[in-house]
């Protein structure tokens, strides 16, 4: 906890595209948090360039690599939001989770995490997600388990022009989540 007296989450999201439905989901979760938990956006990770040992060995961390590090250190919490690529974890997500993994004092350990998917697909980027915790496993992170949130069929949750989460079960679900994460931060932070 921070100067606001608040619960401080990093939201990151695992998708580039402008129309991301996670990055709406993201953006939607200030509105259902609760009142003693403040939510924002990681810095940018679009020009992150691909994980090379010889370009840090002989370049150093790349700038914002090193602010992403800083703010997951900085933050109570990270929230991170993607979608699935082929049963997995986008590379996007993976290359910048490689790049954070090599930083000095790696800023996942003993981190709790939230996760959340969204996909066109029935399962909702399930199969993301267990793949995304076991990555967690490595680095040490104190991921939350349950309820996790799986946002499937997004066109049918999200407003087609606004991007706004309209879908009231979705929106309960999440809230529920972010409550519940908060509590778990609680507790393992003592
Ligand atoms: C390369 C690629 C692979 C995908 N693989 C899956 C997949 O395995 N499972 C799934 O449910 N959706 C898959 N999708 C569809 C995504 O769920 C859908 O495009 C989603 O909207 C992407 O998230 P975003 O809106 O945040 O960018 C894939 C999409 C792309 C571009």
């Amino acid at each position: 906890m921070s100067g606001n007296g608040k619960l401080n989450m990093v939201g990151l999201c695992g998708s580039l595209r402008a129309g991301s439905f996670n990055h709406a989901l993201l953006r939607a979760l200030p509105d259902l948090a609760p009142e003693r938990m403040a939510i924002a956006e990681a810095p940018p990770i679009g020009t992150i360039p691909l994980y090379n040992a010889d370009v840090q060995n002989q370049s150093g961390f790349p700038a914002e690599v090193m602010a992403l590090a800083e703010a997951i250190r900085a933050a109570d919490g990270v929230i991170i939001a993607s979608p699935e690529y082929n049963y997995s974890v986008p590379g996007v997500l993976k290359n910048v989770l490689d790049w954070v993994s090599r930083v000095k004092d790696q800023p996942f350990r003993a981190k709790p995490v939230c996760l959340q998917s969204v996909s066109g697909g029935q399962l909702g980027g399930a199969r993301m997600q267990y793949h995304l915790r076991q990555i967690m496993v490595f680095l040490g992170a104190d991921v939350f388990t349950t309820p996790e949130v799986f946002v499937g069929g997004a066109q049918q949750k999200f407003d087609a022009e606004t991007l706004a989460l309209t879908d009231e079960g979705t929106r309960d679900f999440v809230t529920r989540q972010l409550k519940a994460f908060a509590d778990y931060v609680d507790r393992v932070s003592g």
